[in-house]
């Protein structure tokens, strides 16, 4: 039986039992009483938070933690202890003690909150090595590993999911079951982009570049893409129904970071001197199959205040969406009063997402406005139930194509550049199943 076979019936099969448990009244996870073993790799910022929301979801066993940093390993090994579960095996020796983590049978599923550059490495290894697999944002970086991350998944019969917090925004979602009920009529236009002064966190205190230092210095175009797309794309039904054609890309001079560097370190310092090559700010323009155009902005390099990191806006052919500023505003016709902007809090009773209808006590607090408990119950919940993965590798691969395609496109003069269809064609009937659990 080939792979692609060995996955359509797990997938069966995993939904099978989900129908059965479901008709007896309990969840996959209290039939089986087996609780869900897993591995975190990378206790930073980002990881120890995660694994602050994984201990709070009920049936799962932290069994093992890696980070190069033995402090930051031995942080989240006590986190594990303080929340009443067995201390968890520590993995610390090298970059690559990961692996020793993934022979593990008993480890079900990883987390990855390592810096980017590992995300695809450590995506792959543990799909091949049979784990599911939750991996923070940015999926890929080159267009090389987005092939590599989709025949991995295409592979395997383990669930891949990207961990795209902003796609489960409360607003977000509302816009999306409002997309799902035909109230945008058909969509014309989308912006979006992610505005987030983080130059604090190029240099380690000491002067050093960091991870996300050296990403700026390697690599030109938008390196930061799917908090802003991935919500467009789960609206407009990217990869389910329509797909990312082509780009093109522009982009400023780099001039920030070097501010920031001698601001902190002085002009003598050699931190002053890094040659960063990615632009303050880069502006992309994506048309898709269907006709419609996205204008996607990234800039984490300009000095201004941390007010929204991220905004969308949304035109249809019946309705217009805008949440610039903080402000979540819609505007449709027939409905909304002539010239104004309607509140979309006010539409919530009617408009809310069944998932944030169902599970906002739980959400609210967690995080990223809920969105962080919503990644990591939905990759729970896909993974005991069988259904698909609400963001698999089609879809972190296309969103993370934006940072290969777009360096490309401004390295040639802004000339457009073709998306790759992941999906081999499958895009046109894929089923929208995206967050609609
Ligand atoms: N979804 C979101 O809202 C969000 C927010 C912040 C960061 N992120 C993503 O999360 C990831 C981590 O970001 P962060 O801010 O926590 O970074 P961080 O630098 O604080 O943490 C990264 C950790 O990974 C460890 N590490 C590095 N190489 C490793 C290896 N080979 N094996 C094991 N551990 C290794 C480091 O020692 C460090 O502790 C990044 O990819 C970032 O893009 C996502």
């Amino acid at each position: 039986m080939s792979s692609k076979c060995n996955r359509r019936k797990f997938v069966q099969l995993g939904m099978a039992a989900g129908v059965a448990a479901a008709v007896q009244g309990m969840s996959v996870a209290s039939a089986e009483e087996k609780p869900l073993r897993i591995g975190v790799i990378g206790m930073g910022n980002r990881g120890t938070h995660l694994l602050n929301v994984c201990l709070k979801e009920p049936g799962i066993e932290v069994a093992g933690i890696c980070d190069i940093r033995r402090d930051a390993m031995r942080r989240g090994i006590d986190l594990v202890d303080q929340a009443g579960q067995k201390r968890p095996a520590g993995y610390y020796y090298d970059q690559f003690d990961y692996r020793r983590m993934l022979t593990r049978d008993d480890i079900e599923a990883v987390v990855i909150a390592t810096p980017m550059q590992w995300h695809t490495t450590m995506a792959v290894d543990a799909l091949k090595a049979r784990k599911h697999v939750l991996s923070e944002v940015s999926a890929t970086i080159t267009l090389e590993e987005c092939w590599n991350l989709v025949h991995a998944a295409e592979e395997t019969d383990r669930i891949y999911m990207l961990s795209e917090n902003c796609c489960y925004y409360r607003s977000n979602m509302a816009v999306l079951n409002m997309v799902s009920q035909g109230i945008f009529g058909d969509f014309t236009y989308a912006e979006c982009g992610y505005v987030h002064d983080c130059r604090y966190l190029d240099f380690t205190p000491d002067g050093k570049l960091t991870w996300r230092g050296e990403l700026a210095r390697d690599y030109i175009g938008n390196l930061y893409p799917t908090h802003a797309i991935g919500p467009v794309a789960t609206w407009l039904g990217i990869n389910r129904g329509d797909r990312f054609e082509s780009l093109v890309s522009f982009t400023t001079r780099q001039a920030g970071r070097t501010v920031n560097a001698i601001k902190k370190f002085g002009k003598d310092h050699p931190a002053a001197q890094t040659p960063f090559s990615v632009g303050d700010s880069t502006t992309t323009l994506i048309r898709t199959a269907k006709g419609a155009m996205i204008d996607l902005r990234y800039d984490t390099a300009s000095a201004r205040p941390v007010l929204n990191t991220t905004y969308y806006g949304l035109q249809g052919t019946t309705a217009s969406y805008d949440d610039r500023d903080n402000v979540q505003r819609i505007w449709i016709d027939g409905r909304s009063e002539g010239e104004k902007w309607d509140s979309l809090e006010t539409l919530l009773t009617e408009f809310e997402h069944p998932l944030w209808q169902r599970l906002r006590e739980q959400a609210e607090g967690s995080g990223h406005s809920g969105g962080d408990f919503f990644v990591v119950h939905e990759f729970f919940d896909t993974i005991r139930t069988g259904r698909p993965s609400p963001i698999d590798a089609y879809d972190a691969a296309t969103w993370s194509a934006v940072i290969g395609l777009s360096g490309k496109s401004i390295r040639e003069g802004g000339r457009p550049q073709e998306f790759p269809d992941f999906t081999g064609g499958a895009w046109k009937t894929r089923k929208q199943t995206l967050l609609m659990g």
